[in-house]
């Protein structure tokens, strides 16, 4: 496909009756961590603070810090100054507080400002894995089974078929995901849980490890939204990588699986897997309200589609699966923002 200016992209958005940006708010929060996740998530908004500014369209940052909670008042100032506009919404809390990702979203609907990404309630439902998981399987959409944990003692895992997974109920990116998360088998699981517990004490979640292939589905916009793509990793193809995604394979590029495993985009998926695959991801974006973006997470069991996590507002940094899934249904990666834009609610 032929590369268009970003100028281009964006008149040809307006011919196809997109509505006019106004002036674009990108708020993010600041923080003081070397944490990558978090610091990516600050690459992403110089990525789409260029995309606007290279198409012309007015944009400013609005940074948001741990201490303008609880009451946020002097972001609501900010906002109500800069009217008209739309919040561009990259703000996902804080290191090990992403509870304030849904206050935040909670105050935009509040003020009426329209914003990008997912209403409050959808990000309430997702950052709470066992809650999404409850809404999910009530929707008869397959879930691995399992039980949530917010102290030791018992025998969890009683009932449920090993080898069994653990990960924090609250967090996302593979926080807490490494190579002790995966439970082969009885033996040390107590110690195992403990840990974890300690580790994050607001709950976790042991369900059982669907070892199938990897896939994950990226949407725009409202239901029944358009599917971007649909990307998969096969574990088997790397014998020496631990077969799920860790918090270092998705950060660290000192991991061999950080420059290892690449999701492919739309190959070696059968046309009735592909099929079932969207079906299933789609649903869970309608049961959990998603609007916007969004990316649903899965694995397959003997041809059966497992939905693992339903993540709202993921990365869309440029060299994103997002993105790259944009790019091979042949979106310009500003013509990904801007969609993610017209999409504010
Ligand atoms: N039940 C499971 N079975 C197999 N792999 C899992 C399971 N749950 C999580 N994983 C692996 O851990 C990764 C991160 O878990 P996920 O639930 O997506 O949480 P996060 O919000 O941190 O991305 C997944 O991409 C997958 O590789
Ligand atoms: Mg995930």
């Amino acid at each position: 496909m032929r590369k268009r200016s970003a100028g281009a992209v964006w008149l040809g958005l307006l011919v196809a009756g997109m509505p006019d940006p106004g002036r674009v708010l990108i708020a993010v929060g600041l923080e003081r961590t070397d944490r990558p996740d978090v610091l990516d998530v600050l690459r992403c908004t110089q990525s789409v603070e260029s995309v606007f500014a290279g198409m012309g369209v007015p944009v400013e940052k609005l940074f948001v810090h741990s201490d303008d909670f609880p009451g946020l008042e002097r972001v609501r100032e900010e906002i109500l100054c800069r009217t008209p506009l739309k919040v561009f919404n990259l703000f996902e809390g804080f290191s090990g507080d992403s509870g304030k990702e849904i206050s935040f979203a909670s105050m935009l609907e509040n003020l009426g400002v329209p914003f990008t990404g997912n209403p409050s309630k959808t990000l309430g439902r997702c950052l709470d894995k066992e809650s999404a998981k409850q809404l999910l399987a009530k929707g008869g959409i397959p879930v691995p089974r399992g039980v949530f944990i917010d102290k030791p003692g018992g025998s969890p895992w009683k009932g449920l078929e090993f080898p069994l997974f653990v990960k924090p109920c609250f967090e996302d990116g593979s926080v807490g995901i490494q190579k002790d998360s995966l439970v082969q088998e009885e033996a040390g699981i107590e110690r195992t849980l403990r840990r974890k517990l300690k580790e994050f004490p607001r709950g976790i979640v042991l369900e059982e490890f669907i070892p199938g292939r990897e896939f994950n589905v990226g949407f725009l916009g409202t239901p029944p939204y358009e599917v971007l793509g649909v990307s998969m990793i096969d574990y088997s193809r790397y014998s020496g990588s631990l077969p799920f995604l860790h918090y270092g394979s998705k950060w660290d590029p000192a991991c061999v699986e950080f420059n290892e495993i690449l999701p492919v985009l739309e190959e070696g998926i059968g046309s009735s897997l592909r099929e079932s695959l969207v079906k299933t991801a789609r649903k869970a974006g309608e049961v959990l309200g998603c609007r916007g973006y969004f990316r649903v997470d899965l694995r397959e069991r003997e041809g059966c589609p497992y939905v693992l996590d339903v993540n709202p507002n993921p990365d869309i940094n440029e060299d994103s699966g997002f993105a790259r899934q944009g790019q091979k249904r042949g979106y310009s990666y500003p013509e990904v923002v801007e969609r993610i834009l017209a999409y504010a609610g």
